[in-house]
C-alpha cells in the first residue's frame, strides 16, 4: 500500500486531500497542530477505507519543523510516496499594521517549511526512483495583491519554485513528479478566520468546494502535470489576469480588497 503525507490535514482542502487519497488506496500520515481533529479524521478513514493512518501533531511555523517531521516519519518506519504540502496561513490587512511575528510565521509555514519538506522528500523519492509531491500555491500567486501582500508573494514563491523544480526533476529523470496546485476562492475556514486579521466578503457562489479542488490536484499530480488550476472559472480568471498589465491590475485588486475587507473586532 503506498503512503501519502498531508500537511494541514485537520481542516479544509487538506482534509479533502486525505479523503481522496484514502479512496485511492493510500495509507496516510496526517499532520497539523490540532491533534484531536487529526485523530477523529484518522479513525473515520481507518473505518471507512481499511487503510493505515497515523497522526503527527506538529507546528510547521517552527524553524526546524520540517527536519523533525521527516525524522519522526522515518522513526515510525514509514516512507512517503506522495507528499501534499498543503498547510498554509493567510493574513488580510495593511502590512504595517500586522505584527512582524505573524508575518514571519506565515512565511515559515507557506515558504520555508514547504521548501524544506520538498527538499527532504524530493531527495528521498529520487533515491527510490518514485514519488509525487503536490505543493499548494494559490491563484493569488499569479499577481501582486494589495492587503494580502505577503500571502500573495508567498504563493508566487511556491508557484515559481514548483514549476521550475518540475522541469529539473524531469531533466534528471528521477521519476519524481512535482505539481503545483493553484486554487481560487475555496469554501473553507480560510475564508472566515478571526486569526487572519480581516474577513474578505466573497459570495459563496464564487467559491469552489474543497473536495473538487483536492480531486483535481491529486488527479493532476498523478497524471504528471506541472501545474493545476482547478475549475473552469479559475482557469478563465487566470488568463484574464495574465492579459491585464500590472499597472491596471494591481490598483483594481487593491480597490476590490479594501472595499470587501472587514477587520475582525
Ligand atoms: N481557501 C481558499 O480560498 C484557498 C485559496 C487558494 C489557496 N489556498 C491554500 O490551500 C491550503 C489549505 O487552505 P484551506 O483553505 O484548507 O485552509 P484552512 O481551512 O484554514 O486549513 C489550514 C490547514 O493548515 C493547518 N495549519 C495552519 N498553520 C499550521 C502550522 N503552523 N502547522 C501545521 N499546520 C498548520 C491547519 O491545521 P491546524 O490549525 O490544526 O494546525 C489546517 O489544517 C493553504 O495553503 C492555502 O493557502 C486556499
Amino acid at each position: 500500500m503506498p503512503t501519502a503525507l498531508v500537511t494541514g490535514a485537520s481542516d479544509g482542502i487538506g482534509k479533502e486531500f486525505c479523503n481522496v487519497l484514502a479512496e485511492r488506496g493510500y495509507s496516510l500520515i496526517l499532520v497539523a497542530r490540532r491533534k484531536k481533529r487529526l485523530e477523529d479524521l484518522a479513525n473515520r478513514l481507518i473505518k471507512g477505507f481499511g487503510i493505515n493512518c497515523s497522526t503527527i501533531s506538529h507546528d510547521l511555523a517552527k524553524p526546524e519543523a520540517a527536519r523533525e517531521l521527516f525524522d519522526s516519519v522515518s522513526e515510525m518506519g514509514l516512507s512517503v510516496d506522495f507528499l501534499v504540502n498543503n498547510a498554509g496561513l493567510l493574513q488580510n490587512g495593511f502590512f504595517k499594521d500586522i505584527d512582524l511575528a505573524t508575518q514571519e510565521n506565515m512565511i515559515m509555514v507557506n515558504i520555508m517549511n514547504l521548501t524544506a519538506l520538498t527538499h527532504l522528500y524530493a531527495k528521498d523519492m529520487a533515491e527510490r526512483r518514485s514519488g509525487h509531491i503536490l505543493n499548494v500555491a494559490s491563484l493569488a500567486g499569479i499577481m501582486p495583491i494589495p492587503n494580502q501582500n505577503v500571502y500573495a508573494a508567498s504563493k508566487a514563491f511556491v508557484l515559481s519554485f514548483g514549476r521550475a523544480l518540475h522541469n529539473e526533476m524531469q531533466a534528471q529523470k528521477c521519476d519524481v513528479i512535482i505539481t503545483t496546485l493553484c486554487p481560487g476562492y475555496t469554501a473553507t475556514k480560510m475564508m472566515d478566520n478571526p486569526d487572519q486579521g480581516a474577513k474578505l466578503a466573497i459570495p459563496i457562489a464564487m467559491m469552489q468546494a474543497p473536495r473538487k479542488v483536492a480531486e483535481e490536484g491529486i488527479t493532476g499530480c498523478l497524471a504528471g502535470k506541472d501545474m493545476v488550476i482547478p475549475g473552469i472559472v479559475n482557469k478563465i480568471y487566470s488568463i484574464f489576469a495574465g492579459l491585464l498589465p500590472n499597472k491596471f491590475l494591481i490598483p483594481a485588486l487593491g480597490r476590490f480588497y479594501r472595499a470587501n475587507m472587514t477587520p475582525y473586532q
